[in-house]
Parts: C-alpha cells; structure tokens; sequence
C-alpha cells in the first residue's frame, strides 16, 4: 500500500492510500463527526481536492450540487486514493482549535517527541499538546491562578511591587506543570518527554513568569527593559515537569501592552502582513488591536476589562458546561444554550454578547445601559445585573473606539479595512451580529468579519511546529509601530459615544 501526501490546513502529512479522511482527521483533533461517522449528522463537512474517492449517495443526499462542485465532502464517507488537500475551515465550530489557520506552514518542529504550546493570558491560561507530526494530543485549559492578586494586570504588578513577585511566579509555574502533567497524562505520555514549548503571553504575563521585574511597566514611560524573542531552559522557568535542559521559547512582544500574545495572534493568519488593509483586534482583559496597511503595522491597547472572558460578570464563567453560550429571541421571549445540555449555572462571554443584544431588541435595557429592576433573568438561575451591563459597556467601547482610532490615525476608515479578524478565546463562538448590535465592533465591519478563536495560542503553535517562523515573527514585533490612545482626541470621543447601545 502507498503512502499519500496530505495537504491539511496547509500542514504537510502521510497517511495509507485508501484511509477514511473522518478516521484521519480525528486523530488530528477534529471534532467535527458528530454522529461517529456513520454519515447521518452531515456535520463533518470539509473542502478538498485531490485524489479522493466519489461522492456516496449518503454525501449527494447531505450536500447540494453547489457545494459538491467546490469540494465540499463528508470527511467519514471520504477516502484517500492519492496526493490530496483537505481544509477543515469549512467546518467552522466543529473544529477543535488544532492550529486552524495556524498550520499553514511547513511542519518543521522545534522539538523532536512532544511539544507544548501555552497562551498566557490574564483571565485564562491554555495548553496544546502536539506530537511531532503535528498531530494534536491533549488541549488543557483553565483560570490563571494569579487572579487573587487581581483581575487585571495593574493590582498584578502592584502586588509584585509590595514584595509578591515570587509568588506570582510561583502561581503561574505550578499552574503550568499542572496542565502539562494534565496534557501528557491525556495522551498517555510521560511529561518529561515533551521537549519543546513555546509560551506566548501578554507583556506583563511574560514577565512575571519569568520573574522580571515589572516596576518599568507601572508608569510612564512604559520603558519595557526585556521584550523576550528569548530561547530559556523549562529549569530556569521552573518548569519541574520538564527536563530541566528542554528549551522554551517565549516569543518577542511590542511593548509594555502589546505583548507576544498580539504577535502570535498575526503569525496565527498566514500572509496577513501582505494585505492591503485589514485589522485584527485580539479581545482579552486588555483589548489589543492590530492594522495592517500597504506593509505597516500599527497597534495599540485599551483596557477592556475581562467581561468577556467570563469574569467580573455576576454569574460569568469560561466557556465549559453549564455556560449559556448562545442567547436567542424567539417570538419576544429569549431562549438560551447551555453547554453541555446540562442545567445552567452561569454565562460565558459569548453568552453575554448575546444576552445584551437580546436585552437591548427586548427593550429590557435602554440605550444608556439602564435596567428597569437592577437586573433581568437571562433563563433561571441565570441573570444579568446592571452592574454587568456597566462592564460590557466599557469593554465594548474601549474594543471599539481602539478599531475606530488605528484606523483614523493611519487616514482610513472602516470601508477601507477588507477584514476585521477577531481573536480571543471567546472568539469562536462569537455571533458578530450580536457584537455589532452591541457596539463591540463596527457595524460597518459586520460583513467582514473573520473570528479566529484563540489566535495567540494558534500562533505559538505555529512557532513550536515550524520553526523559521519564530525568527519572522522576531522581526514582525519590532516592525509595529505603536499608537497611543490616551492624548488621542478621536479615541476619547470614539470611546465615550460607543458607551451606548
Ligand atoms: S460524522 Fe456524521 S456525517 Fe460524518
């Protein structure tokens, strides 16, 4: 039997001929075949070309003739009989994050068994495991124990100036050996035989993992001393699960608040530095937001608060079972899903997003954010209080007028930018209409719209899996140039009148 080269997400594999594509996929991480692969769901659709088997009758009953004529296939009644092409892009949701547009790269690994990748963030702290054909093995997630020191990064470094630095490196250390014990125990490995990490992470992040000294970064003006773009050893990070020796990489960051986590985000989106003119905003507890224009990069940084995340909300949550991650309005009355078809128990961003713009069409909220009773009841238990709307209202405006501003400071407006990219772990799941009936970004934007979910993750992965590219995105973070918003006039404006559903 032949080995056929496969083209899948612009990853390069082998696999036998005649080997079923779902089969193959799913050893990828590809979580689309909902029903098992017995090809009675049709959710596992994927774009081809190549040599592949014909269409079943099964695919002609699921699939239109249009959508069959530009390749859309079932990936469990597929079968590869040659060199191919696959891209699961198609399939939306349906993906496990395994790189998605990350993996457009040629696979050149930085290690030689296993590697980790790791996101950083302030809120949520996640974890992939890869094998070293590109394979995902375990993805782990949860909350970033260093919030008892605070949800956001400035009572962080207060607390590291009172004298907790070490503490707070020791937190997210031990965290991190948690989840990568959690991610080889998942894959039936031994830890200390993942050889290769990449952590990415916003500024501050890096810093305390590394245990830097963050009293630069409390005022003005924000003279970053260390920006990493740094190979260290999982012994000097304190990374016991490793081999002390095993290299970790932490990518370069722009500045004191555009960190590794926005660069990674851009390398996650292969070719975006040759667009015309495009923009990705990154929403986490600080809203990061790139454009790209002829060649240049520019960037800047609002404070969003971690609404979005799930956090600072009364009954938010991150995004796992008993979350309400979609609000819909039916006939007047909002229904709501829940995640894991379990009772619920709270709200994760997406959810919110959601909620508010079903508040706002039901008229339970005005324009101003003001809530008749103080609160309203999204589906029991689950409510929303004013004081939540207060928080989105400053999170979407700051995400908002961060967009409006990068774009008025290069002579643009938002019928320049031909896509708005929006990363974030909350991201995915996202519904853009709710988010531009908000105001968390532009109306004008809504049809251009492409979510890309944890992007900064995708793009540390992409850094672990192909390695060149750490150099290139090196050299990316030095070429962005730094917009400041708060003596900006457009900004001020933008963000006061974005208040206001
Ligand atoms: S997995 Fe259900 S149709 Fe393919």
């Amino acid at each position: 039997m032949k080995n056929c080269k496969i083209y899948c997400n612009g990853l390069l594999y082998e696999a036998p001929e005649g080997v079923c594509l779902g089969d193959f996929l799913r050893e990828r991480g590809f979580d689309g075949l909902v029903c098992g692969g017995h090809g009675k769901c049709g959710k596992c659709r994927v774009t081809v070309s190549g040599a592949l088997s014909e269409p079943t009758e099964t695919e002609k009953k699921a699939l239109s003739g249009k959508d069959l004529k530009a390749g859309v296939r079932l990936a469990c009644q597929t079968y590869v009989k040659g060199d191919c092409t696959v891209n699961t892009k198609e399939n939306g949701s349906a993906v496990v994050q395994t790189g998605g547009a990350a993996l457009d790269y040629p696979l050149m690994p930085s290690f030689e068994k296993y590697g980790a990748a790791i996101d950083i963030g302030t809120t949520t702290v996640a974890l992939r495991l890869y094998d070293a054909h590109g394979s995902l093995l375990s993805v782990q997630s949860g909350i970033n124990p260093q919030r008892r020191y605070g949800a956001d990064v400035v009572s962080r470094m207060e607390a590291a100036l009172s004298g907790s630095a070490a503490d707070l490196a020791s937190l997210i250390r031990k965290y991190l050996c948690s989840l990568l014990r959690a991610a080889a125990d998942d894959a039936g490995i031994k830890a200390a035989d993942i050889d290769g990490a990449v952590i990415t992470g916003n500024t501050v992040m890096l810093h305390f993992l590394t245990q830097s000294d963050t009293e630069p970064l409390t005022h003005a003006p924000f003279a970053v001393k260390r920006l990493f773009g740094e190979t260290l050893s999982a012994g000097s990070l304190g990374l016991d699960v490793l081999c002390k020796e095993t290299p970790v990489y932490l990518p370069r960051c722009v500045s004191a608040f555009v960190g590794a986590d926005t660069v990674t985000a851009l390398v996650s989106v292969p070719g975006i530095t040759k667009r015309k003119t495009c923009v990705l905003t990154d929403i986490g507890t600080n809203g990061e937001t790139v454009l790209i224009h002829d060649g240049a990069l520019y960037a800047c940084s609002t404070a969003a608060g971690p609404a979005f995340e799930g956090a600072g909300i009364t009954m938010g949550m991150g995004g796992s079972d008993g979350a309400i991650d979609k609000v819909t309005v039916n006939d007047g009355r909002i229904s709501a899903h829940v995640i894991g078809e379990v009772p619920p128990v709270g709200i994760c961003g997406s959810g919110i997003v959601d909620a508010v713009a079903s508040f706002a069409e039901l008229q339970i909220i005005d324009e101003t954010g003001y809530m008749e009773d103080g609160e309203a009841v999204v589906i029991p238990p689950v409510v929303i209080t004013e004081k939540d709307i207060r928080a989105v209202q400053l999170a979407k405006s700051a995400i908002h007028a961060g967009i409006k501003t990068l774009l008025d400071s290069a002579g643009l407006t938002c019928s320049d930018a031909e896509t708005l990219y929006i990363a974030g772990g909350f991201g995915s799941y996202l519904d853009v209409k709710n988010a531009a009936r908000i105001g968390l970004i532009p109306k004008e934007l809504q049809e251009r719209v492409t979510v890309l979910g944890n992007a900064a993750l995708s793009g540390a992965a992409a850094l672990l899996l192909s390695s060149p590219l750490k150099e290139s995105s090196y050299e990316l973070a030095n070429n962005v140039k730094l917009v400041n918003l708060a003596s900006n006039p457009v900004f001020v404006r933008e963000y006061t009148d974005g208040m206001y559903f």
